[in-house]
């Protein structure tokens, strides 16, 4: 798999598995997990708030795969900031998810008037060992911006919902200002919009042979994206990561770039609360 290489060397796989509702119960949950394993996904995305990283522990345990071949990310809920309970709930995820270290932990949500605490915590944790690499998610540039004045380390990370109606031009080119990953999450704008129903990227697939959801995938790939689409179904697994053989011209990323209607499906960071 394709990787792109973080700002401490960490290589992290272009495309990873989004586990967020991927089971209704844990067994689905492992079940989906080992199949994306089995079809070559060597990146999985979960959380606290998912309640599932028991499940997806097991099934990154029991897939007979090296742990170090397999990036693995878990999030920091605001909660446990709010209760000053952050070593504690990192010390949880491992815990939950049976494994020594993860490659990833991330900031889920900035939590206001927290953010240089917070991170300072994530950066005790970094050193520890036990977070390969660590970052945030859901950041606008002000937040970056606070966070970075008190920060020894860079986040590697900036998770965000991203896909061709929310393209966020402005918080990517910061992030990439600042040696930041983009990382897509909703990259096929989830079940709650008809992106994939899109008369262009049906047209561009069509000279490709590749479906829409193919087409924005590679989208995020040509524009320097990571992605974590969720699919629970082994068909779409499959089809999600069959995008590493062909590239978009830049007039083709060009005219999914003007799908952009600045349209968030999540809530806006600036109004989470927890
Ligand atoms: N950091 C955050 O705050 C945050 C917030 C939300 C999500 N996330 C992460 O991002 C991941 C992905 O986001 P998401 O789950 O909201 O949405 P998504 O990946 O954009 O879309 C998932 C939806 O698309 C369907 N799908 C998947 N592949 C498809 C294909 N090839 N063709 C047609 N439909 C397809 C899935 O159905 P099937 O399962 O039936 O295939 C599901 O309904 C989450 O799972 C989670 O890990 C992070």
């Amino acid at each position: 798999m394709l990787t792109e290489k973080l700002n401490n060397g960490v290589e992290i796989p272009v495309i990873g598995l989004g586990t967020y509702r991927i089971g209704h119960t844990d067994e689905e949950t492992y079940r989906a997990v080992r199949s994306a394993l089995e079809v070559g996904y060597r990146h999985i995305d979960t959380a606290t708030l998912y309640l599932n990283e028991k499940p997806v522990g097991r099934a990154i345990r029991e897939s007979g795969i090296a742990r170090e071949d397999i990036f693995v990310t878990t999030k920091l809920w605001g909660s446990d900031v709010l209760s000053n309970r952050i070593h504690e709930a990192f010390d949880g995820s491992l815990s939950n998810l049976g494994l020594d270290y993860v490659d990833l932990y991330l900031v889920h949500w900035p939590v206001k008037g927290k953010l240089g605490f917070t991170w300072q915590t994530m950066e005790q944790i970094y050193q520890t060992g036990k977070a390969k690499s660590i970052g945030v998610s859901n950041h606008l540039i002000h937040h970056l911006e606070e966070l970075l004045q008190e920060a020894s380390i860079v986040p590697a990370v900036n998770q965000m919902e991203l896909h061709p109606y929310l393209t966020q031009k402005d918080v990517v080119a910061y992030c990439r200002r600042k040696g930041i990953v983009p990382e897509a999450w909703s990259p096929l704008g989830s079940s709650k919009i008809p992106l994939l129903q899109e008369e262009m990227l049906k047209d561009i697939g069509a000279r490709y042979d590749k479906s829409p959801a193919q087409i924005v995938l590679r989208w995020n790939i040509d524009t320097g994206v990571v992605s974590i689409p969720k699919s629970s179904d082994f068909h779409r697994q499959q089809e999600n990561i069959a995008i590493f053989d062909f590239q978009l011209t830049p007039e083709e990323i060009g005219q999914i770039d003007a799908l952009n209607r600045d349209y968030r499906t999540g809530i806006d960071p600036d109004k989470i609360s927890f």
